[in-house]
């Protein structure tokens, strides 16, 4: 049987998702989340996004839109872990301990902080460091925080972001070192097959920095106008045309089977006009996104759908990062000074001191039993709910709601009355609930 691959990936919410993005990153991303072999992590990435902006209103927008996209390209959230960076308040923990495990001399050699540096030389600006943030420099940081928290083996990531993952095993290798074996070393995913980077409208690589992106879910008008503005050439139309250097013909074949590939190829050689070719790849490309494009529509208006979609992975990623970090935290030596596991019971006699190993064992059970308690309390009150909504229903459906009310009441603390314990408490919420209801 071939072992469980947990694969994570951070989409950082600033801007729109284009269609660059989606046929490198998100199309893949939600196929692999279907394999029964792969535990995917995807989450929004939005302590990222302040590197890079600081209007709020883009921050929070951007959440919203991305997380849109997600769930109208069908992403199974039952099956993927699917959650937002900043609901997870163990991930910034965790990078300060990493922050403590990483050398400086690396830091310095990231290509993203580099590339702001050289900005600075070649703008002949006295401050080489002007301009750039802590959270510029020690984003590789964040980003390992993010991996490690979860043990990712595999990160699909642009080649752009390879020196991020070698980082990220180069901290977690220290840690390990220092403390104990306690992370993954991740691999970053690159893809390299068949999905080559798309171009973009004026044939550079499609990148919001160079503003000539065709948004994913651009409206059919909006489409049409940009698609309109890709650039061509002056040939005739009647003219043999070469569809190997066509950004047209590039985006078509990215989204296209192989036989309507080949189709095209050869209306190329027959000369088929620009004015047809756009019209033809805008007809193809509506078709194909606009199933996705009407659920996006639906859901983008629908913030509490998306919030519960959050939340709900929200407490799928923390039923791991909880009592992973309570592990990391023993490890570092930043627990309790009494471990209060039978503290009651030890009548006022000074507790054995435990060594460091049973003390992460300690804190770990401890952080899983209390995980495993919240959840359990959860279900419970989610079945009180639910008994005194069929009640309810029950007691609207009767001849005379009022006394039906009030006869259940009755009953229920009759009931109450001779029950035992649990069951007492049980049935005592039950009344209680029942009475706020029927008063309301
Ligand atoms: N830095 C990544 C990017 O800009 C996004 C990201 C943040 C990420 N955290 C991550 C990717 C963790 C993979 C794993 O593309």
């Amino acid at each position: 049987m071939q072992a469980i691959q947990r694969v994570l990936t951070g989409i950082t919410t600033t801007g729109t998702p284009h269609l660059g993005n989606y046929l490198g990153a998100l199309k893949p991303a939600v196929a692999a989340s279907q394999q029964a072999s792969t535990d995917s992590f995807y989450f929004l990435a939005d302590y990222h996004a302040l590197i890079k902006c600081q209007d709020p209103q883009t921050v929070h927008r951007s959440g919203r839109e991305i997380a849109a996209i997600w769930l109208a390209l069908g992403l199974d959230t039952d099956k993927a872990t699917f959650y937002r960076q900043s609901d997870i308040p163990e991930i910034p923990q965790l990078a300060w301990f990493l922050t403590c495990m990483t050398a400086k001399g690396m830091m310095n050699r990231s290509h993203a902080y580099k590339a702001s540096v050289d900005d600075n030389q070649r703008q002949s600006n006295a401050d080489l460091d002007q301009g750039i943030s802590m959270g510029l420099y020690s984003y590789p940081i964040l980003m390992a925080a993010d991996i490690l928290m979860f043990n990712a083996h595999k990160i699909p990531v642009g080649k752009d972001q390879i020196q991020h993952i070698e980082m990220c095993r180069d901290i977690a290798m220290r840690f390990n070192h220092t403390y104990g074996e306690h992370f993954v070393l991740p691999e970053a995913m690159v893809d390299e097959g068949d999905t080559k980077v798309l171009s973009g409208l004026d044939g550079r690589k499609m990148s919001k920095s160079y503003g000539n992106i065709i948004p994913l879910f651009a409206p059919t008008d909006e489409l049409r106008n940009l698609i309109a503005q890709i650039t061509t050439n002056s040939l005739q139309p009647g003219e043999v045309k070469d569809p190997d250097t066509c950004t047209l013909f590039e985006i078509y074949s990215a989204f296209a089977t192989h036989e309507e590939t080949l189709l095209m190829r050869q209306a190329y050689a027959n000369g088929i006009g620009w004015g047809d070719m756009k019209g033809q790849l805008f007809e193809y490309l509506n078709d194909y996104l606009s199933p996705a494009r009407k659920r996006y529509e639906e859901i983008i208006t629908d913030p509490v759908y998306i919030e519960s979609e959050l939340q709900k992975g929200a407490s799928k990623a923390r039923a791991h990062s909880e009592p992973f970090m309570q592990r990391l935290r023993s490890a570092v030596g930043i627990m309790s000074l009494v471990s209060d596991m039978g503290a009651k019971s030890a009548g006022g006699k000074v507790k054995k001191e435990l060594s460091q190993e049973e003390q992460v064992k300690v804190d770990a059970g401890k952080a899983k039993a209390m995980a495993i308690a919240k959840q359990r309390a959860e279900h419970d009150t989610q079945q009180l709910k639910m008994r005194v909504d069929e009640l309810i229903n029950t007691i609207n459906a009767s001849s005379d709601p009022k006394g039906a009310g009030e006869a259940a009441l009755l009953d229920l603390r009759t009931q109450a009355d001779s029950a035992k314990k649990k069951a007492k408490k049980n049935l005592q919420q039950i009344v209680g609930l029942l009475e706020q209801r029927l008063t309301s």
